[in-house]
């Protein structure tokens, strides 16, 4: 049976997007297989690991657990849309300054929580960076590197302000 079809407004990384979808498949697929934008990650599918988050209106979700048919209207934010042209943004280049990349599957999704915390909290303390980033799972880092990096990060947007 032909499933059925959906049409989709949506903007992405600064660009509007029309077109039709099949109604079932889920934000991650659409913005992995359709757009390919490899960046924001497949880790476990069901809402545990934090690998696909993305922002959208401002919020960091699991790509993973939402249909793409719920982005309509909506303005969405992946890993590709952070830097400014050739240059890393702000965040990015904490993240490499302070060490807190190792295998880099977890690094999209904690850079796009880190995000929507910064445009929310410009100055967290400790609490609540760990809070941010609780859903955001890494098996390499400890961890330690990437709080630094987000405070870090959090001076150096403070100071470019
Ligand atoms: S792939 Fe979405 S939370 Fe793990
Ligand atoms: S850097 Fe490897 S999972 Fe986080």
């Amino acid at each position: 049976m032909k499933k059925k079809g959906y049409h989709l407004r949506f903007r992405l990384n600064g660009e509007e997007n029309s077109l039709d979808i099949e109604a079932g498949i889920s934000a991650l697929e659409l913005i992995r297989d359709i757009f390919e934008l490899k960046g924001t990650k497949e880790g476990c599918g069901i809402g545990e690991c934090g690998a696909c988050t993305v922002v959208v209106d401002g919020k960091a979700v699991n790509a993973c657990l939402m249909f793409a048919a719920q982005l309509d209207g909506r303005d969405v934010l992946t890993v590709e849309g952070l830097g400014i042209g050739d240059r890393l943004h702000p965040i990015q280049q904490s993240f490499v300054e302070r060490h807190a990349v190792q295998c880099g599957f977890c690094t999209p999704g904690i850079l796009m929580s880190t995000h929507a915390l910064l445009a929310e909290n410009a100055n967290p303390n400790r609490a609540e960076i760990v809070k941010a980033v609780a859903g955001n799972l890494c098996r390499c880092t400890g961890y330690q590197n990437i709080i630094g990096a987000i405070d870090a990060a959090a001076h150096r947007l403070s100071k470019e302000k």
